[in-house]
């Protein structure tokens, strides 16, 4: 991971190789403009034409007694207020060029602002995307891997990092540790990501951060009668696994939140098999799971004041002889019953046996993360996820923490008309809505198995979990998106700081 300091008035920093600005405007003179005037007088000197598209960049050598040695003037289009997506882009690209042009250490200028941002949110949400803008997978790639000589960036205390805080900067890097955690533990095949391999994972992650992890082994979720989760299992020949994991940052007696995902390692559709094209990409079935398990994991890093426990439910989905079977009747941990009217909607099924499990836990409130339905992606695409509450001041707070870390939510409704949907002639309900709604279907299911008392939101993060090819900004693969609202989210239920506490 990238080091990044703030660079301070006082010490003399050493020299670097680089020093990023960002202009923008319509021609060469506004965008000139728009950069610290030091950085100004020697770009108009120097004279080259001034970067009009998106991520177009030129270099000028800033001579002997400068602080860097070349100047990066990237283009950063029309406007001087930019989208949180945008500027994740440019970072990105930023990143990216001076690693391929061999840079080690550069300056960093910010000089734009964000829409929709505040300056703090600006400053979090700008620290974050640098600490990821060189996240790539090259686990697997042995002769051609990119050469990656970028270790070191400091940034300059103005512009959109006017008044940046030294823990603000190590706040932003115990995010982003876990969310490359969580990306890795997504663009992992499927075959080095077997349920038991995200549990070890998530147990070592756990260990060191003293967070307390109990996995629960196939006998063991047996004896819970976790009797959805065991159908979706049967047809694999890996053993399932439910991790659970508890931090107890908050006072002794607080009601936990409870973290709940779902943790396909990959999902063939089974019997209901998918069709072939795009199939891979249910190897990022489980990002739910990853996200609910990273979210606990960097409340520990971060010190939040709160009680948290994480559940994750993990399965393969796979044809075989022993797979669970369309017109299979299933009876979950809560005592209800479900006719399978496709294997494919196996979410739901491994979904309602940890629901409800985690309520074992008394939650003051339930949040659950899932890949759960295609249908996400055609009702909101690749910009928002869906989130499903009956509880009006819980999707107010969650859509309004999303807004301020770009993690854009929308909700949907639960209506008790959408119930009959899921109406089964053989048992308490089926695990298909039909065509219409498919979305709301999926939580309708889910609604079933959470007692109406307890506040809980749906995520249906299918659309935005992972991105293939790259887009908005991210690179292509998993986003970890909702790791960052929900701590968002935590922290806003904390409050306004008070003295000696670690909440904001
Ligand atoms: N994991 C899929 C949903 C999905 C699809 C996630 C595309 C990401 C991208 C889920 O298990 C599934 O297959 N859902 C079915 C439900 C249907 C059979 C009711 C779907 O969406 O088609
Ligand atoms: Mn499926
Ligand atoms: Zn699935």
């Amino acid at each position: 991971m990238l080091k990044i300091s703030i660079q301070s008035g006082k010490a003399r920093a050493p020299r670097a190789d680089a020093h990023i600005v960002f202009a923008a405007g319509a021609g060469r003179k506004e965008a000139l403009v728009s950069l610290p005037a030091d950085l100004r007088a020697r770009v108009a000197a120097s004279g080259p034409a001034a970067p009009a598209a998106d991520g177009a960049f030129f270099t000028l050598p800033l001579g002997e007694r400068g602080q860097a040695a070349r100047l990066y003037v990237f283009g950063a289009g029309k406007e001087t207020e930019i989208s949180p997506r945008k500027a994740r882009g440019l970072l990105r690209v930023a990143a990216k060029t001076l690693n391929r042009s061999g840079e080690s250490s550069a300056i960093l200028d910010f000089p734009l602002t964000l829409k929709r941002m505040d300056a703090k949110e600006t400053r979090d949400f700008l620290l974050r995307s640098l600490f990821l803008a060189d996240y790539a997978f090259p686990r697997y790639k042995s002769a051609d891997a990119e050469k990656t000589p970028l270790a070191a960036i400091t940034v300059q205390p103005r512009g959109a990092f006017a008044g940046v805080e030294a823990r603000e900067v190590e706040e932003a890097r115990a995010f982003a540790r876990v969310a490359r955690l969580v990306r890795d533990l997504g663009n992992t095949p499927s075959n080095d990501m077997l349920p038991r391999d995200f549990a070890d994972r998530v147990r070592k992650e756990a260990k060191a951060r003293g967070v307390k992890v109990t996995i629960l082994d196939k006998k063991a979720i047996r004896k819970e009668r976790m009797g959805g989760l065991l159908a979706v299992n049967r047809g694999a020949a890996e053993e399932p696994r439910v991790v659970v994991l508890e931090y107890r940052g908050g006072r002794k007696g607080d009601a936990p939140v409870a973290l709940v995902g779902k943790g396909v390692t990959f999902d063939s559709g089974g019997i209901s098999i998918k069709p072939a094209d795009k199939m891979g990409d249910m190897k990022w079935d489980m990002m739910g799971a990853a996200t609910a398990m990273g979210a606990v994991l960097a409340a520990a890093d971060l010190r939040l004041d709160v009680n948290l426990v994480g559940i994750a439910a993990l399965t393969e989905n796979l044809p075989s002889g022993s797979s669970y079977k369309p017109g299979d009747i299933v009876r979950f941990r809560n005592g209800k019953t479900a006719e399978i009217d496709n294997t494919d909607a196996e979410g739901r099924v491994i979904l309602a046996d940890a629901l409800d499990y985690a309520a074992e836990w008394k939650p003051a409130v339930i949040l659950d993360y899932a890949t759960l339905t295609g249908a996400a992606l055609v009702a909101l695409g690749l910009e928002a996820a869906i989130v499903f509450t009956d509880d009006d001041a819980l999707a107010k707070e969650l859509v309004k923490a999303g807004e301020r870390t770009d993690e854009r939510l929308w909700r949907l409704p639960m209506w008790e008309e959408y119930r009959e949907n899921i109406r089964s002639d053989w048992a308490d309900m089926k695990n298909t809505g039909g065509r219409w709604g498919g979305s709301i279907n999926g939580a309708m299911f889910l609604k079933e198995f959470v007692d109406p008392k307890r506040p809980w939101a749906h995520l249906d993060i299918a659309g935005t979990a992972y991105y293939d090819p790259d887009h908005a900004g991210y690179p292509v693969g998993a986003t970890s998106f909702g790791l960052g609202l929900t701590l968002r989210w935590l922290r806003d239920r904390l409050g306004p700081k008070k003295k000696g506490t670690r909440g904001d």
